[in-house]
Parts: C-alpha cells; sequence; structure tokens
C-alpha cells in the first residue's frame, strides 16, 4: 500500500490545524504563550524598523520587549532640565502596535548616566533629581508600560550594596524611595529590582535582604530580574533553582531579564557583566571569529534546553524570559568586555536563520504536547 500522508490528507479538520501549526507557523512567543512572555532587546534602529526582515523576525518570535539603551537616563534624561522622549515614544508605540508586552529598562542605574548627573554630590540633589527623573518618566508612561526595572544593579558581588552615587549621596534610603516614587506615579504597574549575578548565593542573599527590606519600609517589589548574562558551564541549573524558589517564596515574580550565553573565553574568569569593565582582546581571546565549532554548537543547543527545562518546570513562577538582543551579529557580547570578537550567544545567528539552540527551545514544548 502506498504511503499516505497523514497532513495532506487533511482527515479531520483538527489534524489539519496541527499539521500547519507543526509546517513551521510556529515560534518561540507561540510555543510558549501559556507559560511566560518571551522577550528581546530592541537597539533604536530595531525601534525605528529600519531592517524589514529583522523586523519581522521580532513580531514572529517575540511578544514582550525592552530597549536595550534608549530608556537609560543618559538617553532620557541629557540635562538637568531637559528630556528627550523622542525614542522611547517609538519603543512603546512599537510595542502598543504589536501588542507586545512593554518594559521600562532603567530609572535608577549608576551606568549610562548623562555627565550631568555624575556630578550631583548631595542629598538634597540627589533627592531632588530622583524624584523629577521617576516621576517624569512613569507618569509619562502610566498605563502604557507593564512594567519598570526601577533600581538596576545595586549589589556588589558579596551581596553589599554597591557605594553608587545614589548611596554616596542618600544612603540606603535610595532604594526604598525609589520604588515609592514609581508606585505613586503609576500605582498599577509592576516594579521590579534588576541585577547580573543574583543567581550566586551571596549576592542572591543580599538581593532578598534588600527586597525584604525595601517592602518592609513600605514600598511595593512586584518582581526580581535576574539578567541571565550567563557562560556554558555556569551557573549551575541547580542555584539557578534555588533562586526561582527563593524569590518567589518573597511573594514576587521573578523574570529573566537579559538572557545570553557566552561561548567565548573569560578573561580572569570574569562573571556578570559589570558593562565598566574592559580588557585588551588577542587571537586567544577570539577564538571562532568565522564560525562556531560543532562541539561548542552541542554544548550551546544542551546548556539551553536544560535552562529553558527549567524555565518550564517553574513556569507558575516566571513572568517573562527575555534575550539580551535579537540575533548573534547585534549582541553587545561582541564588544564586551572585549572589542571585536564573534560571539554566538543567542537563539538565532547572525544571518537571522535560526540555531539549533532555537530548535532545542522549541523540541521543548512540542515533545509534552
Ligand atoms: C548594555 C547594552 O547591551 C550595550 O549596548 C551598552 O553599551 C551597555 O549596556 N546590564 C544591563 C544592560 O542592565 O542595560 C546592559 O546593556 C548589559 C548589562
Amino acid at each position: 500500500m502506498k504511503f499516505i500522508n497523514p497532513c495532506l490528507l487533511a482527515v479531520t479538520a483538527v489534524l489539519f490545524v496541527n499539521c500547519s501549526a507543526k509546517k513551521g507557523v510556529t515560534s518561540l512567543k507561540d510555543v510558549y504563550k501559556k507559560d511566560f512572555y518571551i522577550g528581546t532587546a530592541l537597539s533604536a534602529d530595531q525601534i525605528e524598523e529600519k531592517d524589514a526582515k529583522v523586523d519581522s523576525l521580532i513580531k514572529k518570535e517575540f511578544n514582550a520587549i525592552t530597549a536595550e539603551n534608549i530608556m537609560k537616563s543618559m538617553y532620557t534624561h541629557p540635562q538637568k532640565d531637559k528630556y528627550d522622549f523622542a525614542l522611547s515614544d517609538k519603543f512603546v508605540a512599537y510595542g502598543e502596535k504589536n501588542k507586545m508586552f512593554i518594559h521600562g529598562h532603567t530609572l535608577i542605574w549608576h551606568s549610562q548616566l548623562a555627565p550631568w548627573m555624575e556630578k550631583i554630590e548631595d542629598s538634597t540633589d540627589m533627592k531632588a533629581f530622583m524624584r523629577d527623573h521617576i516621576t517624569t518618566i512613569v507618569s509619562k508612561y502610566k498605563g502604557r508600560i507593564n512594567s519598570w526595572d526601577v533600581v538596576n544593579e545595586a549589589l556588589n558581588d558579596d551581596g553589599t550594596l554597591r557605594q553608587s552615587i545614589f548611596f554616596k549621596t542618600l544612603g540606603e534610603k535610595y532604594l526604598v524611595d525609589a520604588f515609592k516614587l514609581a508606585e505613586k506615579a503609576d500605582p498599577k504597574v509592576d516594579l521590579y529590582y534588576n541585577d547580573y549575578n543574583i543567581e550566586e548565593p551571596a549576592k542572591r542573599a543580599g538581593a532578598i535582604a534588600l527586597i525584604k527590606k525595601i517592602k518592609a519600609a513600605g514600598g511595593k517589589v512586584d518582581g526580581v530580574g535576574i539578567q541571565g548574562h550567563w557562560r556554558l558551564q555556569s551557573p549551575s541549573i541547580e542555584e539557578i533553582e534555588k533562586s526561582i524558589l527563593e524569590y518567589s517564596a518573597l511573594g514576587i515574580k521573578v523574570a529573566f531579564t537579559e538572557l545570553d550565553i557566552t561561548v567565548l573565553p573569560n578573561p580572569w574568569d570574569l562573571k556578570g557583566a559589570d558593562v565598566n569593565q574592559k580588557f585588551e582582546g588577542s587571537a586567544k581571546m577570539n577564538p571562532y571569529p568565522e564560525k562556531l565549532p560543532d562541539s561548542v554548537q552541542t554544548q550551546l543547543v544542551e546548556r539551553y534546553a536544560s535552562i529553558f527545562k527549567l524555565f518550564l518546570k517553574h513556569k507558575d513562577k516566571i513572568s517573562r524570559v527575555t534575550f539580551w538582543g535579537v540575533y548573534d551579529g547585534q549582541s553587545w557580547l561582541n564588544d564586551w568586555p572585549i572589542k571585536g570578537r564573534t560571539n554566538y550567544p543567542l537563539p538565532f545567528d547572525k544571518d537571522l536563520k535560526h540555531k539549533q539552540a532555537y530548535d532545542s527551545i522549541l523540541k521543548l514544548k512540542k515533545t509534552k504536547e
């Protein structure tokens, strides 16, 4: 008897729908629809829809967006009495037009500050800055932005508070103040504390203590953002799982907000994502300028699969998983912490083609359903 392809036969309407779904209409956002948002970080060019191919990939695969840079204070608030919302208006409009979850990144962060902010020296000026900055920006997008990183990277790796310009002028009270100001400006928006390495035990303990303190002092914290700038071998799945459990035990949502996995050697075994760390390059530090060897590709596939398997196990606690960039060619990891390398950290390659890592993330759902 001749083989009859059930997809072609379309025996029943249900079968027909199933087959067409499998024939390539699938995407990350569709497959994970019932689990959590799948997000990406957009560059200025992507917000302005400059490249049609990239744009259609973004719309097909993702249902949540973060601005990779343009909502940082140096761009939104370049001078004391001057805000610039040209690009952030476009970013929010893009999200609305495409019915995406819109995340604001970020309000209070010690990096990528406007030069005038770095000169603030006393508590009165810093308080005034924080009030004006947070109130103006959060009120402007009230009801349109779904969640905010209110404070980004307030901790050192040992869990103590970073001696940032905010801490130096205001002491630790700046943390509660920031959350209270944000809530006042938009009582309904979700408010997050966001940081890197907070799945590591010492820093995690610091983050838990910090979130508890803010809440005890009357601040509203709805979630924690674990950035997720990770490596092939670390952090371990066990530490990530402990983090999901311990943070969600605080009664808050857990988001993975800047996920990418470097496959390149790290200078001095660097962990984390301190944007101010820079190192000299060398051929040894850029081992795959043309192509990722199959053996490393396989490790990346397995790493993404085990991470998403864990995310699915705890989908009830996870609100969003956002990749830090749309495709490899655009990733910040090509220039950090060493300039001009070729990295392969995302599910899409430099030509926008989906990688085996992408297939492994999709497959986790297909085999289950
Ligand atoms: C990075 C951007 O990707 C780069 O383009 C920029 O030059 C530096 O900042 N943690 C964060 C992000 O919270 O805002 C950083 O983004 C990466 C580390």
